[in-house]
This record gives structure tokens, sequence and C-alpha cells, in this order.
């Protein structure tokens, strides 16, 4: 009765899959060059404070994205750094009454070590209040300013009266002149997520301590964002990626583009050239963090200086970020047009993952709305924070987190198809036989692991982390219903030729974990090297490539001692 029950549920998840997958074609398909080396890089976090799910939600597909990227042969460079300048650390060290440097050493190592408990493995993990960073800044800004991009003018500043000095970006809160949301000074992030250039927000509030704030004129600089407008028009229309990246940012380049102040009064960030009294904005130094840890790692290896060259100045890489919904503005509009001002290589595609809620309300750390990873490593295993990540929705489309829904995730598909298919197919083969039987691939199993290969390639080219995880339980559904099928257990009680036939059907489903392994590997690193050492491979499962999938596993080779690959969670 149990047995029914089970494959009731496992047959509406096979119907759900197939409908979630239709769902999953909207986005736009890119195939990347295979003889062009990839750059992939994930947005920087600010380090101002702890590491919560709504950062991995960005930072874990981009591993998955470059582990699959591996196998299928590509050269790819994983790159990212922490965000150490802007208002948000001033203001955070203001808080706790230590210095920005304080702020940035604390977080900076504690990204690090979450992003290594997630095995989220960077090629280089730098820090934008590197020397590297500061010259490869200045260099950048110097270009924009000879060639003409870059301008002073007298402008309207928010200043507090009471505190005595101007409140840059997030030193202000009031409401957003184009939607009437409460607006930090610099980005409408509670409404309709705009950029806002300083003097904009209305009914402006000093931070710090409450009062009304005043405005005062004040001579900045600002780059001419507008003699953007057409290259903008032509170059997003070409924008791999998915399509809520390209269509928002499109979006607002049919509008007129102003142009964007690039300095603020802090003491905190890069000095613009010839004025130690102002920093650049944030947003200057920090995509620029992305050029300057691509030098820093190709001098940590050794290779030639020039190296970075090829992905930053003369176009011979395929260059992709994984960023947030919210940083958009950011990738699509403000980051290339500085880029093309200053003469170097474009993105090729800007993949943006939707925002995180908690229980359906609104991600906030201030509300105590938020789930930290440090939380949520003391009770669960790495692997399967991964996969929920993942296999819970749409990359592009809001993620509703709830502990429910990270349960009934881990029992009724990490327990209940692959979990169980590893441990009751390597159980009996490993009491029956002690190794991988002899006997043939039959067709219909390759068949089956060929169609999620190219399930797999299909999701990475639409960038569907779903579509990946969806097909490859399909594929362990798969092989849990070939071995009830077949019922192997009955065949090895009948003699010689129904034992002969069992190890053919063992070793039939053992090639199927095997390729459940090999394809998920990218999603559950740790999980399925435990796999991949219980069916006695000896190779790695984490540089084994794709092609991998159509090699028989060996008859013959020792399985190990099985043992459990996920536990249930009690609700
Ligand atoms: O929004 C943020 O958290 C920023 N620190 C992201 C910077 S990404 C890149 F451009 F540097
Ligand atoms: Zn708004």
């Amino acid at each position: 009765m149990f047995l029914i029950l089970l494959y009731f549920i496992l047959y509406c998840k096979q119907k759900l899959y197939l409908v979630n997958i239709e769902v999953l074609l909207l986005n736009g398909k890119m195939k990347i060059p295979l003889k062009k080396p990839v750059l992939v890089t994930s947005a920087l976090p600010y380090v101002n404070g702890e590491c919560h799910i709504g950062h991995l939600r960005t930072y874990v597909p981009a591993d998955i994205y470059v582990r699959v990227l591996r196998k299928m042969g590509y050269d790819v460079v994983f790159i990212s750094g922490s965000d150490t300048h802007g208002t948000p650390i001033v203001l955070s060290a203001e808080a706790q009454g230590i210095t920005p440097q304080a702020v940035v050493e604390k977080y900076h190592q504690h990204f690090k070590r979450m992003f290594q408990a997630l095995n989220v493995n960077f090629d280089y993990y730098g820090r934008t209040d590197s020397e590297s960073n500061h010259r490869r800044t200045e260099e950048i800004v110097k270009k924009l300013i000879d060639n003409g991009y870059v301008y002073k003018k007298e402008t309207k500043q928010a200043f507090c009266n009471t505190c005595g000095r101007f409140l840059p970006d997030r030193y202000v809160e009031g409401k957003c002149p184009y939607c009437g949301a409460i607006a930090r000074g610099d980005e409408c992030d509670q409404g309709c997520g705009k950029h806002l250039e300083p003097g904009e927000i209305i009914e402006p509030r000093c931070k710090i301590c409450g009062s009304e704030a005043d405005f005062k004129e004040q001579e900045q600089f600002y780059f001419k964002l507008s003699a953007f407008a057409d290259f903008l028009i032509s170059y997003l229309d070409h924008l791999g990626g998915t399509l809520n990246a390209r269509n928002y940012a499109k979006e607002w380049t049919r509008k007129e583009l102003r142009d964007w102040c690039v300095t603020r009064n802090l003491e905190w960030g890069v000095k613009f050239p010839g004025r130690g009294d102002l920093v650049v904005y944030v947003w200057v130094d920090a995509p620029i963090g992305y050029i300057s840890f691509t030098e820093d790692l190709i001098k940590e290896k050794g290779e030639d200086e020039k190296e970075w060259r090829k992905y930053w100045k003369e176009n011979k890489a395929t260059i992709v970020h994984f960023i947030g919904t919210d940083i958009i503005y950011h990738h699509c509009i403000f980051w290339p047009a500085m880029l093309k001002g200053a003469g170097y290589s474009l993105p090729d595609a800007v993949v943006a993952s939707g925002m995180v809620k908690i229980d359906g309300k609104t991600f906030s750390k201030s509300r105590g709305n938020v789930v930290w990873a440090t939380e949520f490593l003391e009770r669960f295993h790495p692997d399967t924070l991964r996969y929920y990540l993942v296999a819970q929705s749409s990359h592009t489309k809001e993620l509703d987190f709830s502990w429910d829904s990270f349960y009934t995730r881990v029992n009724h598909e990490l327990v209940a198809i692959l979990g169980n298919l590893v441990h009751r197919v390597v159980s009996f083969t490993y009491k029956n036989f002690g190794a991988v039987p002899e006997g043939d691939i039959e067709e219909e199993v390759f068949a089956q692991i060929e169609l999620t290969r190219e399930e797999v390639i299909s999701a990475m080219e639409e960038y569907e982390f779903k579509k990946l995880v969806d097909a490859v339980m399909k594929l362990a559904y798969f092989g849990n219903s070939f071995f009830q099928r077949e019922e192997p257990w009955h065949l090895i009680k009948e003699g010689e030729k129904g034992r002969e036939r069992c190890g053919g059907i063992v070793k039939n489903v053992l090639q199927i974990i095997k390729a459940v392994c090999i394809l998920m590997e990218a999603v559950m690193p740790d999980k399925m090297a435990e796999v991949w050492s219980q069916l006695g491979m000896e190779s790695d499962v984490h540089s084994v490539m794709l092609d991998e999938l159509m090699m028989p596993i060996k008859s013959g080779q020792t399985l190990k001692k099985p043992k459990k690959l996920f536990e249930r969670v009690e609700v």
C-alpha cells in the first residue's frame, strides 16, 4: 500500500516536472563558443553584515553554471570578491562604532568562509579596496575624463544641518520621486527599483539623527551617460543572459538616460583623481573589481600579466555576469557604458536571479525577515541548501523561502527519490555481488541518459538551473522504476541464469546512478562525491567530463559499504 502511494506521488511529481519545463522555456537561449575562454563573475557582496540566503541565490547557481560548463569542456574562470566601499560599509561601521576598515576585515573573512562551506569555488575572490583595484579604477576614470565623458557640475546634495554634513546615498531616506515608495538616497529599494541621483529624493531625512535634511549646492563630477543611449539600445539588443535583465534595461534606455553623478563626499573609497575631498561612487569601483580581480588571478597563476587583456581588452573571451534583479540597471546600463567609454571589452551575458522572500514577506534584515547562512549550515548539509535554491523556483522568478518547502524538497525528493535509488541499489549490489556485475547497458538506459544530458545542456543555455535538477531527478526516478519493474530481488533467487540476469539489471541501474552523479555533481558536489566513492569509481567526480556519461561502468569494480545519502528532516 505504502509503495503504491509512493509511486503515485512520484508519478504526480513527474507530471509536474513536465509542466515546469514548458514554463522554463521562456528564457533566451545562448550558445557559448567552445573555443573562447569564459569569464563568469558573481556580483560582489557588500561586506557590511553576514551572508544570508538572499546572497546565495546568486552565488550557488553561478557556481553550478561554472561546474557544468567545465564538464562540457569549456575553459572557465570564476571570479568574485568583496565590495568594500560605499555607504553600506560606512554606515555599518558607524553603527558598530568601529572603522570601515575593521568592518571590511571582519566580513570579508566571513564571506570567504561561507563560500568555502557551501562549495562555491571561485578561482579568485578579491576585494575592492585592493591596491590593484584602486589602480585600475583610477586608470579607467582618467580614461573617461580624457575621452570627454566626465564633467564637473554644481549640484544640489542632501545636507544635514544637525550633523553638519552631506548625506550621500544610504545616509538619507525619503520618498521615491517616481513611485512614492520609501527609498534610499541612491535607489528605490522597496518600490520601483530605480537608481536615484543625488538631490532627487523627496522629503529627505538624515539616517543618523532623523532630522529633515536640506539641500546644498556642491561641486561633483558627472559621467555623460546620455551620450551612450544609441550604443546601449543596440548593445542590449544583442545581450545574452536572462530576459528579465535585457528587458528591464531596454525599457529604461528607451526613456531618457540622465547623466550619472560619479563622485561622493566621503573619506572611505577610491579618491577621484586630483580631488582629495571626493571619492568615486561605489558603483564605479565595484564592477571594476571584475577586471582587477582577473588581473590578480593571472598574476597569482604566474601567467604573463598581459593575459588579462584577452578578457577585458581584446574581446577574446565570453563574459557572463551573475547578479540579482535589483542591480540590473548598474550592470546593463552604467557598466557597459563605462566600459565602452574607456575602451574595454563588453559583457556578453547578464544573468539575473529573482529576489528572495521569506514566508511570503519581503526579505529584510532590519525586520528580522532573513535566513542566515550560518544558521542553515549549523543544522543542514550545504548540498541540501544548494539543491533547494535551484529546485524551488525558476532562476528569474521570485523564490519564496519557507522551512516547510525546504523539508518537502529534502524528504520527498532528496530522500525519497535520489537517496532511495542510491541506497537501495548500492546496498542490493553490495550484498549480492560486492562489485559491479557483468552485463551490457541497454539502449533504453543509454537513451534516457542521453536525453538527460541534452536537457542539462539546454538548461545551461537558458540559465535555468531548475530545469537541470528536474531533468536529473527525472532520470533518478527512471532508475527507481527500472529497478522496480525488473524485480531483481526475485531473479537473484532463480539459480545461475537468474543471478546473471539480475546482475545485468543491477549494472544498468548503477549506470543510471553514475550518470546522475556526473550530472548532479554541479549542484551537490559533496554528496555526489560520496556516491561516486560508493560506486567504487577511481576518478574524481569533480573533474569528470560529460563524455563519461556514455561509458559503461566497469564490471568488477568493488563497491564501498553503502551509507545513507540523506537523512529525513523532521518538521
Ligand atoms: O548590490 C550589491 O550588493 C553590490 N555590492 C553589488 C556589486 S556588484 C559589482 F558590480 F561589483
Ligand atoms: Zn520608486
